[in-house]
């Protein structure tokens, strides 16, 4: 788990007690209550038609820094913050002083006086390790250039959702790049025990590193971590194809040498075709239609990406709950951190 012990709620009128923050900067900080989590996302699933959500963050502030856009990220926090009877404020780049010198650090002490949590979206990892470590609240994740932990969060639910509650004996095929969802994707497969085979061209697969992790994790649970270079071959007899962007979202320099290496990489209706009856696409939004997925698939019955983004919605409220009930809400203004 990533963070470290601070003595009572921040800011807090509760604060007599030891309590862990506890962050979630990689989807391997909650591995091992990741079934809890996904269970407890139904749960809130099921009670938000029937009216009856729990307020269970009751006058919990939380800052949402924003350096990226993020549509369906921010909302999908802004409603369930408000939903458990938190207070969300976001806040962007031009909203900020770092442009003009102030250090992330000095940032993340201030916020902490003022929140009981920091969600962030970072171009890079670094940025929000940097903003979590002097930090005395929790701070998610909701991507950097490393991992987008939430996301996978949701996946699973999509999955279990469409597979019977279920994981095992399925099979969830990856085509394109091994960027941030990915890497969370492996280690949340990892962690639930479901065996990722991903088709990515050998060059712009994951450095060992990074899988390192993964196949640590997967040793416990029997999640089986495999490479290929053809779509075909991943996709073949799976339950699921995921992707996002192999040739999208990168410099324009890249995009020639990318768009020659993706080829055959996107995800159309005869490479679905390959797919177990019933099989379906995965895509976390937002899509590059005629890139990594073509429109037949965007727009047909084989896709879930819709209850992906619905699911973003029910997991926050899932993790929120996690890393910030546990604290109780508190009252900004002092701090137990040194700053
Ligand atoms: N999938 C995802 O994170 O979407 P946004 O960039 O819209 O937040």
């Amino acid at each position: 788990m990533s963070g470290t012990p601070t003595t009572g709620v921040p800011g807090s009128a509760i604060g007599d007690g030891i309590v862990e923050k506890r962050d979630l900067l990689s989807i391997a900080d909650i591995a091992g209550d990741l079934p809890d989590v996904v269970g407890r996302v139904e749960e809130l699933k099921r009670a938000r038609p029937e009216g009856v959500l729990p307020r269970t963050l009751p006058d919990c502030n939380v800052a949402m820094v924003f350096e990226k856009p993020s549509p369906r990220t921010r909302s999908s926090f802004e409603t369930p913050i408000q939903e458990l009877g938190g207070h969300p404020a976001c806040l962007s780049t031009s909203e900020m002083q770092l442009g003009r010198g102030e250090t992330i650090a000095d940032m993340a002490r201030v916020l902490s006086r003022y929140y009981h949590g920091i969600v962030s979206r970072a171009y890079r990892w670094q940025n929000e390790a940097e903003l979590a470590r002097p930090s005395s609240v929790p701070v998610v994740n909701a991507l950097d250039d490393r991992e987008q932990p939430c996301q996978v969060v949701a996946d699973l639910l999509t999955l279990r959702e469409r597979w019977s509650r279920c994981f095992r004996g399925r099979r969830l095929a990856w085509v394109g790049d091994s960027n941030n969802v990915p890497r969370s994707r492996m280690l949340g497969c990892a962690a639930v025990g479901l065996d990722p085979a991903a088709a990515i061209p050998e060059e712009y697969r994951p450095p060992d590193e990074l899988t390192a992790p993964a196949r640590r994790l997967g040793e416990s649970t029997g999640s089986n971590l495999r490479f290929v270079a053809d779509p075909r071959e991943v996709v073949r007899g799976a339950d699921a194809v995921y992707t996002d962007g192999g040739v999208s979202m990168v410099e324009e320099a890249e995009t020639a040498q990318r768009t020659r290496a993706y080829h055959g990489y996107t995800v159309n209706d005869s490479l679905l075709d390959l797919a177990r009856l019933g099989a379906f696409a995965l895509h976390d939004l937002p899509a590059h239609r005629g890139l990594e997925i073509t429109n037949s698939v965007m727009d047909g019955t084989r896709q879930a990406t819709g209850d992906q983004a619905e699911n973003r919605l029910h997991t926050q409220r899932a993790l929120l709950e996690l890393l910030l009930a546990p604290r109780g809400p508190g009252l900004p203004g002092s701090t137990p951190r040194s700053g």
